[in-house]
């Protein structure tokens, strides 16, 4: 007989589920007996990331930056205990100011702070009274790499967004983790670049090594777990951000 976990029974929204953090939070979830619904642009893709979770989990396509898809989404949803906004715009927005097109910075902000913020406000009919929400930001909002502006900008947003929304809609817990840098596909685009990334990322890491998607999971499932934690942005990147001593 398995023991029942502490999200047993529980109904848990990961949005942006069909690879990469989103797919290894909806797993960790599912694994502990949640009833998990995971989101993406593509039917046979999550239909894919359900087949790899291993766990029952249902699937929802929907595009987080169409009001259509979301309001479908929400149209029909139960009781939600915990949601996990995992979404984001990719590379776009990734580059100097002076490259950088009004439409790349609008497309960055679409894919990763409206499709996050849309997506809760849809939601919130549906939240428990003490369900938690735990946005997916990025280390990049409190680091200083050149050519992440526009990225460090949108992530800075969804920080800000935190601690006004942790009170406005308590009872109901508003957390986010603050990624460093994970391996997944998000990371393709650099293509032949990409190994080489990783292993420089690696050395300069203090934890010696880049974090893979169940560091970020670990992290979600405590700060829906932890009912006295509210209004946190938790890093979560091998201490990427810390300065050296002298
Ligand atoms: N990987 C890293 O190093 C890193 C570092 C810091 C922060 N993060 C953040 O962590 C989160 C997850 O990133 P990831 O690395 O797993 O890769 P990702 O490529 O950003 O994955 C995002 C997930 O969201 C889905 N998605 C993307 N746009 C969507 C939209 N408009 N509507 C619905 N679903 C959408 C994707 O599936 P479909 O393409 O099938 O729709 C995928 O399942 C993102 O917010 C990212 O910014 C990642």
């Amino acid at each position: 007989m398995t023991t029942p976990g502490k999200f047993t029974g529980q109904t848990v929204y990961v949005i942006g589920a069909s690879h990469g953090i989103g797919e290894e939070i909806a797993r960790a979830f599912a694994a502990d007996g949640a009833q998990v619904l995971i989101t993406g642009r593509s039917k046979e893709r999550l239909d894919a990331a359900a087949e790899r979770i291993g766990h029952p989990v249902t699937v929802f396509e929907a595009d987080a930056t169409r009001q259509a898809d979301v309001d479908a989404l929400f149209a029909a949803a139960p009781e939600i205990d915990h949601l996990v906004l995992a979404v984001s715009g990719g590379m776009t927005g990734l580059g100097a100011l002076a490259d950088l097109t009004d439409e790349a910075l609008r497309e960055g902000f679409e894919g990763k702070v409206f499709a996050q913020l849309r997506i809760l406000k849809a939601a919130l009919p549906h939240l428990s009274a003490t369900a938690s929400v735990t946005f997916i930001g990025a280390g990049s909002s409190r680091a200083a790499f050149p050519g992440t502006v526009a990225l460090a900008a949108a992530n800075g947003a969804l920080d800000a967004a935190v601690p006004p929304l942790a009170t406005e809609l308590a009872p109901v817990r508003v957390n986010a983790v603050a990624p460093g840098v994970i391996d997944t596909a998000w990371w393709h685009p650099l293509g032949e670049n990409r190994d080489g990334f990783m292993a420089q990322q690696a050395a300069t890491t203090p934890v010696g090594r880049v974090g893979q998607p169940h560091d970020i999971a670990e992290a979600v499932l405590f700060l829906a777990g932890n009912g006295f934690t509210t209004g946190v942005v938790l890093d979560v990147n091998g201490g990427t951000t810390l300065a050296a001593g002298k």
